[in-house]
């Protein structure tokens, strides 16, 4: 449990699935993370959780678990994600904050966040929670945007861009959107205790000139070839990684927990449950469990 609430990027209401993906050209933005997902997520497992699921686009990945619970502070995405979903048993929808996540700890095989961190006023916090409810052997797959792309850098020196990508804090180019350094993305993923396993950069061909000359097909199958050896000098918008834990072994008891009082003694009702040792009620609305503790939500979102 968190004692602070860092503002949130309010997704509610948000078109994003029609606004941002759906015949909008980004047919090769999508196809290259999920190449970059499949190459890097373990197969199978337990429970998977997607925090930040929004409407539930990459969730045919998760074949191979028997639990995947969808998150997102956002109760309308997560809407649209269970008209998707919502008649596979193993999938369950959650609203809440991934600063407060209502799971146990140890309680995920593997943690996927993809087009996320970028919104995130606070990462060292979001990355604390992340790492509670991982298991000791728990895989989180991360992608963050990264400042340092090859666009940026030749913009910077041509003089037609006044902030270095070279500088290692994150860049707020909107209210509530980041881009990150690698170098400090690395920095903060050890702090919170994350070995990085293994990087992919993704998304090289992200511009219309690339775009009008190949299919999405192709472009994506050239990035994926790209992605490895070009981790190493991360010129690509967009960054995959796969980071391992280093922490003490555990077990779960259960899957969730109050994020009020971080209590595990949650008392199942048919209207969603009830927590035994703060008295909290966390509803069950229209097949989306409520954990949402009230936030400052701020800003519509304009880039994702
Ligand atoms: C750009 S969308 C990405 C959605 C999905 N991951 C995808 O790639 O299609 C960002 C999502 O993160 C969610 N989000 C942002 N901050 C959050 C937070 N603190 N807790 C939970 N969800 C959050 C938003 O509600 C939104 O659905
Ligand atoms: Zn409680």
């Amino acid at each position: 449990m968190t004692t602070t609430h860092p503002p949130i990027i309010d997704y509610e209401g948000s078109r994003y699935r029609t606004d941002f993906w759906e015949g909008r050209g980004r047919e090769y933005e999508d196809l290259a993370e999920r190449y970059a997902l499949r190459r890097l997520l373990p197969p199978s497992g337990e429970v998977l959780i997607e925090a930040g699921a929004g409407f539930g686009r990459l969730a045919d990945l998760y074949q191979g678990y028997r639990r995947v619970v969808l998150v997102d502070y956002s109760f309308s995405l997560l809407q649209e994600a269970r008209q998707r979903w919502g008649d596979d048993p193993r999938f369950l929808f959650v609203a809440a904050s991934l600063y407060d996540l209502p799971f146990t700890d140890h309680s995920a095989a593997a943690l996927v966040m993809v087009r996320v961190m970028h919104h995130l006023h606070s990462p060292a916090l979001a990355l604390r929670e992340i790492g509670r409810v991982l298991h000791t052997q728990g895989a989180f797959l991360l992608e963050y945007a990264n400042k340092r792309h090859l666009k940026a850098i030749l913009r910077y020196l041509a003089g037609r861009q006044a902030w270095s990508p070279f500088a290692l804090p994150p860049y707020e180019f909107v209210r509530l959107n980041y881009d990150f350094h690698p170098a400090w993305m690395q920095a903060e993923l050890r702090q919170a205790g994350f070995t990085v396993e293994q990087e992919l950069a993704i998304s090289h061909f992200r511009l219309p000139l690339f775009k009008r000359v190949a299919s999405p097909q192709r472009l994506a199958a050239l990035d994926a070839l790209l992605s490895r050896p070009a981790a190493a000098l991360k010129l690509s918008p967009s960054i995959m990684t796969r980071c391992r834990l280093s922490k003490p072994e555990g077990s779960a008891s259960g899957l969730f927990r109050c994020p009020a009082c971080a209590g595990v003694h949650l008392l199942a009702g048919p209207r969603g449950f009830t927590c035994a040792d703060c008295a909290a009620q966390w509803p069950l609305i229209e097949g989306v469990y409520d954990f949402r503790l009230p936030v400052s939500r701020e800003t519509a979102p304009t880039a994702s």
